[in-house]
């Protein structure tokens, strides 16, 4: 059995001996391919493997037709809007993911955009403080109840939306339930998104939600640049110069932001949010064994596709 870990963005080393391990404990073989700079790298290493772990590379229609022997992909990490779900059951394939095992550290990096954006960058100016402020959680899955652990210890009043998530639950995370995105963002300084890339999400954060904030708001996306509407960022940013966006993974039109609105926004070069070795570590390990229990055993807990 072949086993391809295919990553554009390296998994840490620490994370990649973790998973040869368990692969190989378990009689098969590890294929690496990482920082591959063509699409033709990944269509030719998948001719012969068995099951294959990614990150956010993508996984379309062509990789499953060049993939004969593929049974199953595990994506480490949340997100899956990388995979062609409709693809990979019409080939017949697996697609599971490693929900929660890169939580923390998506959560700490949004406390480390939201001090960096309150101290002005740092630029030596007065800042402000995270303590007594309010802090809005969009989406309250395994980063959102991370982020609020973190926002409890800064002292911020926190609150969230997330019409999956019973409000007894929120409640005792210590959590206002929240019931309308319109309350989300009329009433936190601080809002913090964590929904997923999906056809309802995509573009659904714009203009009236960030122009709602309160005066000295800060947006921060360490979710999916598709979950903004551009054109309603930038208008609602023009109108309220008292307002801030930081984000993980700059958004199409980053240099023109970033031109027109200086140090007021901020954007990672490069998706950073799971980029820690304990997170590598945790999802890389979790997909090394989720693929060898679905290729021996059938177990398929994580499945995302029909
Ligand atoms: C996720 O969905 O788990 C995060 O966005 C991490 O993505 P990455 O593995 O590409 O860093």
């Amino acid at each position: 059995m072949k086993i391809l870990i295919a990553t554009e963005k390296p998994f840490a080393a620490v994370a990649v001996d973790g998973m040869r391990k368990v692969i190989e404990e378990a009689g098969a073989e590890l294929v690496l391919l990482e920082k591959y700079g063509s699409r033709k790298e990944l269509l030719d290493a998948v001719a012969s493997v068995d099951a294959l772990i990614i990150r956010s590379d993508k996984v379309d229609a062509e990789v499953f037709e060049a993939a004969p022997s593929l049974k199953v992909v595990v994506r480490a990490g949340a997100g899956y809007d990388n995979v062609d779900l409709g693809a990979a059951t019409a080939h017949d394939v697996c697609v599971q993911n490693t929900p929660g095992q890169n939580s923390n550290a998506v959560a700490e990096l949004v406390f480390g955009l939201a001090v960096m954006m309150c101290r002005n960058m740092y630029n030596g100016t007065s800042g402000s403080e995270l303590k007594d402020k309010t802090l809005g959680i969009q989406a309250f899955g395994q980063v959102g109840r991370n982020v609020a652990r973190i926002g409890r210890g800064f002292g911020m009043e926190i609150s969230a939306l997330d019409p999956y998530c019973p409000d007894n639950v929120m409640e005792e995370a210590g959590v206002s339930p929240v019931h309308s995105v319109e309350d989300l963002y009329r009433n936190n300084k601080v809002v913090s998104i964590h929904i997923p890339a999906t056809p309802e999400t995509r573009g659904s954060i714009g203009y009236d939600l960030i122009a709602s904030m309160p005066k000295g708001g800060l947006l921060v996306n360490t979710a999916r640049k598709e979950v903004i509407d551009e054109d309603g960022l930038i208008r609602a940013l023009e109108e309220r110069p008292d307002l801030k966006y930081a984000a993980d993974v700059a958004p199409e039109r980053a240099a023109e932001i970033k031109e027109r609105f200086g140090d007021r926004v901020f954007f990672t070069p490069k998706k950073m949010g799971a980029q820690t070795s304990e997170a590598n570590i945790n999802a890389g390990i979790a997909a090394a064994r989720q693929v060898m229990a679905f290729l021996l055993n059938g177990e398929q807990k994580y499945r995302v596709n029909k």
